[in-house]
């Protein structure tokens, strides 16, 4: 019976572990977690949602208080279209984030980012041009675009000196999806260096509908497969959503992926930026606690734990310090149903909304427990203290147990207790 490590993702004529550690925003695959995974040979990702704050919080700098001061007038106006992000100040984050991670790589493997290109921050394009480009200056292994159809993205890079060398690929959920990526940048004459084929059970927003649970993870990998074969396109496919033991990531290897891209499991390792209390709800859960809501505004369904506080807290939109899903004109979905609920509520301190959630502000403070379909699983992963909690893993156990494990086997870790 084969296992992970019979496997190797290239890209050119360098191998790696296939395995990647998806990228989780904000700041919950830390760069502590990807590094280890580049340490032992695998790919790792942080994410640059809300990289201002991110950086804040890493390096004491002070983006967010910044932009709260300079936006205060604003707050109580459900127009935030001067809420813009500098974009001198967004490069400087964005370098120091991931210029940090960069210099403390060891081992032969490689850092991603992972960038949704909805987060539209009130001005779509440049401030995505913005983090790409300032992303390969910080020097970044490679660019994972992702929660979103990216199809100007490679263009808005193309000027950049690193955008033939760095390793840049796009998350898809369908072929369809490919089809029209691949058309919209063929101008440009530079194919992705790998795809992610993301499946409905995955953790974050969703690249389907609420018929979510119609899909099958295989089944468009295999599409994929034979649309690349057809096209004679050699691009590695790596799959991702639901691979939560070494020999389910064996048997999509075995049909032709090149790699997996695993999050969930990651999610209770000693590395990963949830807090602690946060990472005991994720391993408690039951298959009853996981949902998937439309509550995020940007129109995507995404999978949480239902006893997540981001849902129906009416907090009030706190777009003058954040506003990274501010869309074009400086509007958010969660923007109007808060307003809504004021108006029909005058007199309420305390406002409910249930339709929509503050997702910057949530996600900021890791009050949004967005989690993968397998996060009920987690308990068969670790050992019950005593006291009832779990015990956290190290990003190298579960690394490894990906890598070596045979037969649908977890390996348990060490006791500590
Ligand atoms: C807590 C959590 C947060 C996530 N956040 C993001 C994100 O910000 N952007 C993204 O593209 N994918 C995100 N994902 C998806 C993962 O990168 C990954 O592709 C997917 O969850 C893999 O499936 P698995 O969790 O079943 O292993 C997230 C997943 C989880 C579990």
């Amino acid at each position: 019976m084969k296992r992970v490590d019979d496997f190797r993702l290239r890209f050119g004529k360098n191998e790696y572990v296939p395995i990647m550690v998806g990228g989780m925003g904000v700041d919950i695959s830390t760069s502590e977690l990807a590094l280890e995974a580049a340490r032992l040979g695998g790919i790792g990702h942080i994410s640059d949602a809300m990289v201002e704050d991110v950086s804040d919080r890493k390096f004491d700098t002070s983006f967010v208080k910044d932009k709260t001061k300079l936006y205060k007038f604003n707050i109580n106006n459900s127009d935030k279209s001067v809420v813009q992000f500098d974009l001198e100040r967004l490069a400087d984050a964005q370098r120091r984030h991931i210029g940090a991670t960069m210099a403390a790589k060891k081992g032969d493997g490689l850092i991603f980012v992972n960038c949704m290109e909805k987060l539209t921050m009130n001005g779509p394009r440049e401030t995505l041009r913005t983090r790409l480009n300032a992303a390969l200056d910080a020097g970044i292994d490679g660019i994972t675009l992702s929660a979103g159809l990216h199809f100007g993205s490679f263009a808005l890079m193309a000027d950049h000196p690193r955008f033939r060398e760095a390793k840049l690929g796009i998350i898809v959920s369908s072929v369809r999806a490919l089809q029209i990526f691949l058309r919209k940048n063929a101008k440009l004459d530079r194919l992705p260096d790998y795809i992610i084929v993301e499946g409905p059970l995955a953790g974050g927003h969703l690249g389907f509908g609420m018929d979510w649970a119609d899909y099958d993870l295989m089944a468009i990998t295999l599409e994929l497969l034979a649309y690349l074969k057809a096209e004679s396109l050699d691009i590695p496919l790596i799959a991702a959503g639901g691979i939560f033991t070494g020999s389910d990531a064996v048997r999509f290897l075995e049909a032709g992926a090149a790699g997996v891209q695993v999050a969930t499991r990651f999610t209770i390792t000693n590395e990963c930026g949830l807090p602690a209390k946060v990472k005991q709800e994720y391993v408690k859960a039951t298959e009853d606690d996981i949902i998937v809501n439309g509550i995020s505004p940007t129109g995507y369904p995404m999978r949480m734990l239902k006893s997540t506080p981001a849902i129906g807290a009416g907090i009030r939109p706190g777009c003058e310090s954040y506003g990274y899903l501010l869309d074009a004109t400086g509007n958010c979905a969660y923007i109007n149903s808060y307003n809504r609920e004021v108006a029909a509520h005058p007199n309420e301190k305390n406002i409910v909304v249930m339709d929509k959630t503050c997702l910057c502000t949530h996600m900021r403070n890791f009050n949004c427990w967005t989690c993968g379909h397998y996060t009920y699983r987690l308990k068969d992963t670790t050992h019950r203290k005593p006291d009832g909690d779990y015990q956290l893993l190290s990003a190298e156990h579960v690394f490894k147990d990906y890598q070596f494990s045979v037969d649908n086997q977890i390996a348990l870790p060490e006791k500590e207790f």
